[in-house]
């Protein structure tokens, strides 16, 4: 059992040497000996704290809460597959220029973005979102029925309830459960990060990751403040167990702070309709139920995004026992260039370990990350050992990161 509370950790478990759990007790806010001891003693035991102080944790208005729990895991996690898929159409700046006061010159220079796919006609995000699937087993080399958990990250699916099941069906794997994972831009990290606990755990095998969004249709097309910023995609990951010796996923960090909603929101219409009651009587039945457009403070969301991602990322290579120089690609959520210049200048690492492909695609939220993966694995930019620092933030407002093993 553990408890955690201001920085005192105790963890007691069965067969844990007495050394180790003294261990524990004294020193997990800054454990990379503890992670490293505990390892030895066939534990694999991974710091927990990030070691913030209540006063460096405040960043604006934004919290970023130290993790209360030490994570004790049975065995590794590595990723051995990727895929992707857009839609046909491509939007230009240029095209965009006709539909809305903006330049190819505004949208480059303040974003970095220089064209988006758009879904048209018959595609659909479930579509998308199973060609990646596809993909991803296919280089993995995995047969749909050996999945055993379908994790859909998607804030837009077909489907209110959900669409993971009939993502799952479709592509095969019938020996799968499927779920959705809501979280916006950090959407893929969620997905990632549940899939990594549920093989560590040891509750599954083999995890397919999908992260897939259309946020084309929820965008206000006349409000050039933020139609310029998405497209829509989709990207997947295999994520398979391993030897605990063999882990490829090192560590990770993620956060989420509602304080932040007023900043990044699309909310449902309806609900306040219900609620509300007019001369004393409930306003019932309620109207058919819709979703606003994308509301967004895009300076306070680049705020946000400056100041949570780089130290998102600083505690999680704490947990992993390195640092910046030690990682071979940053690979952060393509929101605007900008962004990503800051996180990389902040955590002194050079341009040329940035992953980005943000001036094809825009901002595909929870696909943005799976996508550039994709796109950087298959032309050969990462390779076998590599390891990849990855960062999502967005919507929650929610923000994460990890470190991981490319195969
Ligand atoms: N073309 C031309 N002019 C524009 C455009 C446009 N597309 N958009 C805004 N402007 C104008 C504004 O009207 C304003 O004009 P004014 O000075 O006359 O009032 C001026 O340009 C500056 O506007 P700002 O909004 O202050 O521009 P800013 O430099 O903040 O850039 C941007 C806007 C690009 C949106 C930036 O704030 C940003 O990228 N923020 C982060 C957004 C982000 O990462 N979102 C992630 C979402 S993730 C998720 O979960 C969905």
């Amino acid at each position: 059992m553990a408890n955690a509370t201001a920085g005192t950790v105790s963890l007691n478990l069965p067969g844990m040497h007495a050394g180790a759990r003294d261990m524990v007790r004294l020193g997990m806010v800054r454990s990379r000996v503890c992670c490293y001891r505990a390892r030895r003693q066939g534990l694999v035991m991974c710091a927990a704290l990030s070691g913030n102080t209540n006063e460096d944790a405040v960043l604006g208005d934004v919290v970023s809460k130290p993790r209360r729990f030490p994570r004790v895991v049975g065995m590794g996690s590595k990723l051995i597959g990727c895929g992707s898929a857009v839609p046909k159409l491509e939007i230009t700046n240029d095209d965009l220029s006709k539909i809305v006061e903006t330049s190819d010159e505004w949208i480059s220079v303040r974003t970095g973005i220089r064209k988006r796919r758009v879904l048209t006609g018959e595609e659909s995000v479930q579509g998308l979102a199973i060609d990646a699937g596809k993909k991803a087993l296919e280089m993995a080399q995995v047969a749909p029925e050996e999945v055993d958990i379908v994790v859909l990250c998607t804030s837009t699916p077909n489907d209110l309830f959900g669409s993971g099941s009939q993502v799952s069906t479709a592509i095969g794997c019938k020996n799968a459960w499927a779920f959705d994972a809501t979280a916006a831009c950090s959407g893929f990290l969620v997905g990632l990060i549940t899939a990594t606990g549920f093989i560590k755990g040891g509750c599954a095998q083999n995890v397919l990751v999908i992260g897939a969004d259309c946020l084309s249709r929820y965008v206000d097309w006349t409000d050039r403040g933020t139609c310029i910023l998405f497209g829509d995609a989709a990207g997947a990951v295999l994520v398979q167990a391993t030897a605990a010796e063999e882990d490829g996923f090192l560590g990770f960090d993620i956060h989420s702070d509602g304080q932040g909603y007023r900043h990044l929101n699309a909310k449902s219409c309806g609900v306040e309709e219900v609620l509300s009651s007019t001369n004393g009587s409930l306003n019932f039945p309620p109207k058919k139920p819709a979703f606003s457009f994308i509301q967004m403070n895009g300076k306070e969301v680049f705020r946000f995004a400056v100041r949570c991602v780089p130290q998102s990322i600083e505690a999680s290579l704490e947990e992993a026992g390195l640092t910046s120089s030690d990682i071979n690609w940053l690979l952060l959520h393509q929101a605007n260039w900008r962004i990503i210049d800051a996180v990389a200048t902040r955590l002194h690492i050079p341009s040329e370990k940035i992953i980005s492909n943000l001036a094809n695609y825009g901002n595909t939220s929870a696909a943005s990350i799976p996508l550039a993966l994709d796109e950087a694995v298959r032309c050969g930019q990462v390779k076998g050992g590599d390891i990849i620092a990855a960062s999502g933030f967005g919507a929650g407002l929610t923000w994460g990161s990890a470190i991981m093993r490319w195969q």
